[in-house]
């Protein structure tokens, strides 16, 4: 049985967990920097603990890197380095520097890597996405999405430092700019505008336009600062025809209470796009193929990240860092 070490018990870590345990035949073993939570997750999932991140390292057969993002890089690199299969939430890196040291320890291995762009797997966007390389609209040429929420904390408030989670355009904006990159093929220049709605230290909400190399025009709105529950959505247009999707048309369960609004999925744990994503990584660990989504896929969502923050800040278009 292999053993998947979980680096990060918050809510990610959790999230993986469960459906570690749905897909069976793994073994769970878990490292937290805060005792407590590491406690209580290995009460609730059955994992062993393991005393130090190289700990887990040395006992895993597989890591799960589910930590903040600014310390992904290290971890992913030194995971690589010991040969061990990787997984690691997005954003793969806090900056494409930083995605550049694991894709180059990723090549360097012999070991599989993948970021967990799980919106790869969402029904709806995997759908969009067949339906568009089977040329369902023609010629793509406007697309658009929109993915909003409320403002996270994380554990200690990472979120809200913008120097650890970058703000909305890197932590939120980058589940849409690698589906983008992944349908509708590379980006040329990236122009952005945003406002520090509630946040001081960093954008909360923004708007980005891509130039692809297509010729097709991509925006993106993400925001921070809708407190109604999660909003994805998209269009796009093409020559042939139009397809669009907004998750708040038909909510499968939408519950509110004293505690907020929450979206529920009545659907069967082997649907759950977090499930399949998963699942579709330890098939290719088992069976030695490439995983689905690879190093510099995820560099590359970062870099469109990076190149709107930076034109935020300028003002001006710019073009993304190819890696
Ligand atoms: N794919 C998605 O849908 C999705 C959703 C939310 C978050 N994320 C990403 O997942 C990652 C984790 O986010 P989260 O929401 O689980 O955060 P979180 O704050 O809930 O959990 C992070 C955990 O890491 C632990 N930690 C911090 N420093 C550590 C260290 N040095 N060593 C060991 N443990 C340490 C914390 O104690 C905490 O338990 C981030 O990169 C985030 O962007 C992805």
């Amino acid at each position: 049985m292999r053993k998947v070490g979980i680096i990060g018990t918050g809510g990610m870590g959790r999230t993986h967990a469960r459906h570690y345990k749905n897909i069976g035949n793994l073994e769970l073993l878990a490292y937290d920097v805060d005792p407590e939570r590491l406690s209580g997750f290995c009460t609730d999932t059955g994992a062993a603990p393991a005393a130090s991140s190289d700990d887990l390292m040395e006992r895993a057969d597989i890591v799960d890197i589910c930590l903040p993002t600014h310390l992904h890089a290290d971890l992913a690199v030194q995971s690589l380095g010991l040969g061990k299969a990787t997984l690691c939430e997005k954003p793969m890196a806090r900056t494409v520097a930083d995605c550049g040291r694991i894709a180059e320890a990723a090549a360097k291995s012999s070991a599989p890597f993948m970021p967990a762009q799980v919106v790869r797997w969402f029904p709806e966007f995997r759908r969009a996405h067949d339906m568009v390389v089977d040329g369902a609209v023609g010629d793509a040429s406007a697309i658009r999405t929109r993915r909003c929420g409320k403002h996270p904390q994380g554990a200690g408030g990472w979120f809200t430092n913008y120097e650890l989670s970058g703000g909305v355009l890197m932590d939120l904006a980058v589940h849409d700019f690698d589906w983008i990159r992944w349908t509708f093929g590379e980006a040329k220049a990236v122009y952005a505008n945003g406002v520090d709605h509630q946040w001081p230290a960093g954008l909360d909400y923004a708007l980005v336009t891509i130039t692809l190399e297509s010729g097709a025009l991509a925006h993106t709105e993400a925001s921070w600062a809708d407190p109604g529950g999660f909003r994805a959505a998209f269009e796009i247009a093409g020559s042939g025809g139009f397809i669009e999707h907004d998750n708040r048309w038909s909510p499968p369960l939408r519950t509110v209470n004293d505690k907020g609004t929450f979206n529920e999925s009545p659907m069967a744990p082997a649907d759950d796009p977090y499930f399949r994503q998963l699942s579709e990584f330890i098939t290719a660990v088992e069976s030695g193929s490439e995983p689905p989504v690879t190093a510099i896929d995820g560099l590359r969502a970062v870099a469109i990240a990076e190149a709107a923050i930076e034109s935020a800040k300028s003002g001006r278009a710019i073009a993304p860092a190819t890696g």
